[in-house]
């Protein structure tokens, strides 16, 4: 962070005195002058309308508050100025939920075993806390790196340009090294000795400082797959040791592989998939002892990109949309006032439109619609106009990755000589996964019908399998065992890619 910077939070956002030099600019570009980088989904052109916040200028001892779009939006000339914005939208930030409650079991010393957890995810970094089973803190923000590129080819790009995979490295490597340092500072006496990294395989190149430019282009070949194991002062990370879990492949990556590790280990288990449904479809089914695995680019959609009004899974975000007699009941996360619409709220709003024949089987929706109905409050349902709207390319942008993934489940059947009917449970991770409906799932064609009833949604795997490792010695050795077993394989290669592509553009 730039010098020393006057920060507050305030009800959810985080107020920032600007110092008079960096008037005339941008109140983004200031912010990250300051140190503080926000998230600006459109690259800041004005587009998208995300990066919404507000200046105040104090002249005179008159105070005026602007609502402004804070990438078009110049820091006044006069006044004492400070710049409003909401706390998700920082870049690397940590929403720090420190328990504060001790470890009771160790005390909390310099002989304690405390480790962080980490999930590196595209967009967003996930960690808990953890000392002697407890977990005393979690820790969650937008990945610092979201600002070079929603998605890993952009990240990749990005890392061929001067000085790209330094930046990018560091950014990650800071962001979870000020989730250790909240993490001592609500625990002082504790030793945090270790930090375990999942994420997918470009992120953890990243993590490692590692170029994943070879992961860009056919062959499509990681640089590395295998478990790291090394000193944090190796890599600037503030603790004794960091070890980074394997992957199996480019497109299969460390996150996929604890996530089966947890739930596919059991020698006896009838045919089951495990899906993690975030930027990209990885998916992985596990029959006769064997693990068929594949991954499909469904693109950002489901994470918000690309999406008129998307956002990623933060407070505000509409999750579920469900028909009544009424009108749309919407929730949102947090039960807060809608701020866009994430994954799996625009699933289900699919899913209803669907029924309503306002979408037909071609993906075809005579115009744009604004998202109205009733708002799910802690005090009840409320009659709301989101001023959020669901746009006849977004419905498009829909239909590209729900075929992608659906396209994808069905190749894997194939490789393993299955049918959807076979499965016999069906698990869903990642960002999407985790707060899928099934039946809008299967209503919009994401899912076939055949695994109606089959589907779980044990929650961030990934974090789940950086926990394990800490929690359990031989965790490591076993994931590295499984990696090495996995048949990947490239849905490109598949003869019946394209046709079943299209085919499965369609809503039945
Ligand atoms: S980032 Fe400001 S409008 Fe898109």
């Amino acid at each position: 962070m730039a010098g020393k910077i006057s920060a507050e939070r305030d009800g959810g956002y985080i107020r920032v005195a600007v110092p008079d030099i960096y008037r005339g600019m941008t109140a983004s570009e200031a912010l990250r002058l300051m140190g503080l980088d926000i998230d600006l989904p459109c690259g800041g052109n004005g587009r998208c309308g995300k990066c919404s916040g507000y200046i105040e200028t104090v002249t005179d001892g008159v105070k005026k508050v602007m609502p402004v779009k804070l990438c078009r939006s110049a820091v006044p000339n006069e006044g004492a100025v400070t710049v409003g914005f909401p706390e998700t939208l920082l870049l690397g930030g940590t929403n720090v939920d420190v328990s504060g409650e001790n470890c009771d079991a160790c005390g909390e010393s310099e002989s304690s075993d405390g480790f962080l957890a980490v999930d590196i995810g595209t967009t967003t970094v996930e960690a808990v806390l953890k000392c002697c089973g407890r977990t005393l803190g979690h820790f969650a923000g937008l990945n610092p790196q979201k600002k070079y590129g929603a998605d890993v080819i952009s990240r990749i790009a990005f890392s061929k340009t001067p000085g790209g995979l330094e930046r990018m490295t560091g950014d990650i490597r800071l962001c979870i090294n000020n989730m250790l340092e909240a993490g001592r500072k609500k625990h002082p006496g504790l030793k945090i000795g270790n930090v375990y990294i999942a994420g997918n395989t470009t992120m953890q190149h990243l993590f490692m400082g590692v170029s994943p430019e070879s992961m860009g282009h056919y062959p499509f070949t990681p640089a590395f797959t295998e478990a790291r194991q090394l000193k944090g002062a190796e890599i600037g990370v503030n603790a004794e040791n960091v070890t980074v879990l394997p992957s199996a492949d480019a497109f299969i990556g460390a996150d996929v592989v604890a996530g089966a590790e947890l739930y596919l280990e059991d020698p006896d288990l009838p045919p089951t998939l495990f899906i993690d449904l975030g930027t990209n479809g990885e998916m992985v089914l596990k029959s006769g002892g064997r693990y068929y695995a594949t991954s499909s680019a469904a693109g950002p959609c489901f994470e918000g990109a690309n999406i008129s009004c998307g956002t990623g899974g933060i407070e505000g975000a509409i999750s579920d949309v469900k028909d009544s007699e009424r009108g749309l009941v919407i929730g949102t996360i947090g039960d807060k006032a809608p701020v866009g619409i994430c994954g799996s709220g625009l699933l289900s709003l699919v899913a209803v439109l669907l029924e309503r024949g306002v979408i037909d089987e071609t993906g075809l929706m005579e115009e744009d619609l604004e998202i109205c109905g009733f708002l799910k409050t802690p005090g009840g349902e409320k009659p709301v106009q989101t001023g959020i709207s669901l746009t006849r390319k977004d419905v498009r942008e829909f239909q590209l990755a729900k075929a992608a993934i659906r396209t994808g489940v069905e190749i894997l059947l194939e490789k393993a000589g299955l049918e959807a009917k076979d499965i016999e449970t069906v698990y869903t991770a990642g960002g999407l996964g985790t707060h899928i409906d099934p039946s809008a799932a299967i209503r919009t064609g994401l899912l076939p019908p055949e695994f109606k009833g089959k589907c779980k949604a044990p929650g961030n795997t990934s974090l789940y399998g950086a926990t394990a490792a800490g929690d359990d010695p031989t965790f490591l050795e076993k994931a590295s065992a499984l990696a090495l077993k996995f048949e990947t394989f490239s849905l490109n290669d598949a003869k019946n890619f394209s046709e079943k592509f299209i085919d499965n553009m369609y809503f039945d």
